[in-house]
């Protein structure tokens, strides 16, 4: 069931992004552009901006964005091709479907979503109604789990034998394979399939909709010899690293809270939850990943990391810590008491004493800073060096300077050493992690001839002349019409941009452009596909500074088209005049290099020569009628 291109771009043209999300979000206009609070994170003062030109959206707080289609998948949880549908139908649009391949995949899926959901109502009713479903109610009681929990997430049990789940699961007619492809039954080499789960009470794996992805099954009496907890598989519809269990349930209070609190396990997740903190994700048995930590900044930046205190807790914390702070999150520790996890201590202490101990939550620096000390590193100089050295580490990860920088003071102030010291550190640090970056990406990209977006992290500061020349080309390329993006390509070419990222957004427009010349910004954004650049266009097209308002000050009377037309002159001048003097100060420094008068010669011609071009250049350039 695959809809054709054709028909989403009918959809995607035939829709206003304003009124579409006026549906769910007041709008005011502000300029050209509309604003309003953002649905995505919690915010007093709006930084959710709308463009009907462009036909995107854009969140300078939470920096979510993108066309008419991304706003309902992120709105309303629901997939791409849904939004496509829902669309067309307020519109009146009727899609006839292309019968492909991909439509198997799409209606196995689905199998799948179904197959889990009866199953998580069949293990459900054992654990609620059935006699065997007596030891599983009472391990829960003696665990504090209010029957009104257990409905909630959907807690089961399975029962005890080899053949009970598959005598369900045959009279519902489900297909053998698939119910081994979710690690409902296994199948032993005879072929002969069995039961999985059996004796075990059940935790469903919820995706962040709320469909069942997986189950994981944990031993009713902790003396058993085989695994705690059993994990179905990955499959069609389970990424273990992309999920966090708890999400479907925890997602709004964590929006409103603007807070997550990340924790190991099922129980802890649920025990908490039932104590009234619900801004409760589970990393559940795996490592913390990136994915996961991109899933989570959809709802939030700040994380509140609460694991055992054990050392393999330890060891996940500063793992995740490096994982987060990557990502740009604030990332806050809560030490537990010993010998306590989050289950253990909710149902000892209480709620209160909880909400005590996570508003004591230190930052890492001071987290790793005791951790450190604990271990006596601080005692010795030699050592206190190198712990010294692992706790700019992390800093080097955060993407943002400023934070940075202030970072940096803290652990200066805090072990009394001189900050440059630390700078220098840290530049290292900064230099291996790019480094490491861009390797990564080389590995990547081997075959792609464009930049990748990681590039992005490049610094900034090379050349901010050429660099902001640049943006504003991209916006005017954003915001002009065929005659402005003409004159434009006329005198720029993308390869001559210095960043690489830029480079990829431009080849991208102009090809879109000579395919066709009145071709929509929602379009190109539609073709940047990586996350990270789209985010990264949206930032710099939806600037506060929009070309007009400045212009009408200084000309007041004249057309929007004309100061568009009198500002890419200027911005292409500039560039172009940029681009020379760079060739003119190379040749100087090659002069003073040779010393071949024939050569001294030659390379004062060309700079001369380059001179003449500058002036033939602002002939033809600047716009006597306005200056
Ligand atoms: P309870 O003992 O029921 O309170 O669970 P817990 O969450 O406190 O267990 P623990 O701290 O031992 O483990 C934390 C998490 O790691 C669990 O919730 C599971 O997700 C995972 N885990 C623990 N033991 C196993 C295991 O044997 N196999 C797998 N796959 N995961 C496990
Ligand atoms: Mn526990």
């Amino acid at each position: 069931m695959r809809i054709p291109e054709s028909k989403i771009e009918e959809v995607r043209t035939s829709a206003s992004v304003v009124d579409v999300v006026s549906e769910f979000v007041q709008l005011r206009k502000r300029g050209k552009n509309y604003i309003g609070l953002c649905p995505f994170h919690n915010e007093k003062t709006p930084s959710f901006t709308v463009s009907e030109e462009k036909q995107i959206f854009h969140c300078f707080g939470c920096h979510t964005g993108g066309n008419i289609f991304k706003f309902l998948m992120e709105f309303q949880k629901i997939s791409f091709v849904e939004s496509v549908q829902q669309l067309a139908e307020q519109l009146g649009i009727t899609i006839d479907y292309e019968q492909t391949g991909y439509s198997e995949q799409q209606t196995e899926q689905e199998i799948f979503y179904d197959i889990n959901t009866e199953t998580a109502k069949y293990f459900s009713n054992l654990l609620l109604n059935d006699d065997e479903g007596k030891f599983a109610r009472e391990y829960f009681q003696k665990r504090n789990i209010k029957t009104q929990t257990m409905r909630t997430f959907g807690l089961g049990y399975a029962l005890r034998g080899w053949e009970n789940f598959i005598n369900f699961s045959k009279e519902k007619g489900f297909d053998e394979d698939k119910i081994v492809a979710l690690g409902l039954v296994g199948r032993n080499k005879e072929g002969r399939v069995y039961d999985k789960f059996s004796g075990r009470i059940i935790f469903p794996i919820f995706s962040p909709n709320g469909r069942v992805v997986a189950f994981a099954g944990r031993i009713l009496d902790d003396k058993e010899k085989s695994a705690k907890y059993l994990n179905s598989p990955e499959s069609l519809v389970y990424i273990k690293g992309r999920t966090l269990y708890g999400l479907s349930h925890a997602k709004d209070d964590i929006r409103k809270l603007d807070k997550a609190i990340l924790v190991e396990g099922y129980m802890d997740l649920i025990s908490l939850y039932q104590n009234g903190a619900k801004n409760v994700v589970a990393v559940s048995g795996t490592a913390l990943t990136d994915d996961q930590v991109q899933l989570l900044s959809r709802y939030t930046k700040n994380v509140v990391l609460l694991f055992d205190a054990d050392t393999a807790g330890i060891k996940a914390s500063m793992r995740s810590i490096e994982l987060l702070l990557k990502r740009d999150m604030e990332v806050k520790i809560v030490s537990l008491p010993e010998g306590e996890d989050p289950d253990s201590f909710v149902n000892k202490y209480g709620k209160d004493e909880f909400d005590e101990l996570i508003k004591k939550a230190e930052n890492f620096l001071e987290y790793q800073t005791r951790y450190y000390d604990s271990l006596g590193k601080f005692d010795d100089p030699a050592t206190a060096a190198e712990a010294i050295r692992e706790l700019v580490k992390p800093v080097a990860l955060i993407n943002d300077e400023l934070k940075r920088t202030l970072l940096l003071k803290n652990i200066a102030k805090k072990f009394n050493v001189r900050e440059k010291l630390l700078e220098s550190e840290l530049i290292k640090q900064v230099n291996q992690v790019e480094k490491f970056e861009r390797n990564k990406t080389k590995i990547k990209t081997k075959d792609d001839s464009t930049t990748s977006t990681l590039a992005l992290t490049e610094s900034r500061i090379e050349s901010p002349v050429i660099y902001n020349l640049e943006t504003e080309i991209i916006k005017l390329l954003f915001e002009s019409d065929k005659n402005i993006k003409e004159f434009l390509f006329k005198y720029i070419q993308p390869d001559e941009f210095a960043k690489g990222f830029h480079q990829k957004i431009i080849r991208i427009i102009k090809n879109e452009f000579q395919k066709d010349e009145n071709v929509t910004a929602d379009l190109v954004f539609a073709n940047l596909q990586d996350e990270q650049l789209q985010t990264y266009v949206r930032e710099i097209t939806f600037d506060k500074h929009s070309i007009s308002s400045n212009w009408d000050n200084r000309f007041p009377g004249i057309t929007d088209e004309m100061i568009v037309l009198k500002y890419s002159k200027d911005i292409v001048l500039r560039f172009r005049f940029e681009k020379i003097d760079q060739q003119i100060q190379a040749n100087h420094r090659e002069l003073e290099l040779v010393e071949d008068e024939q050569a001294h010669i030659k390379i004062m011609r060309v700079n001369k020569e380059l001179e003449e071009e500058k002036k033939r250049l602002r002939e033809k350039l600047s716009d006597k009628e306005l200056t």
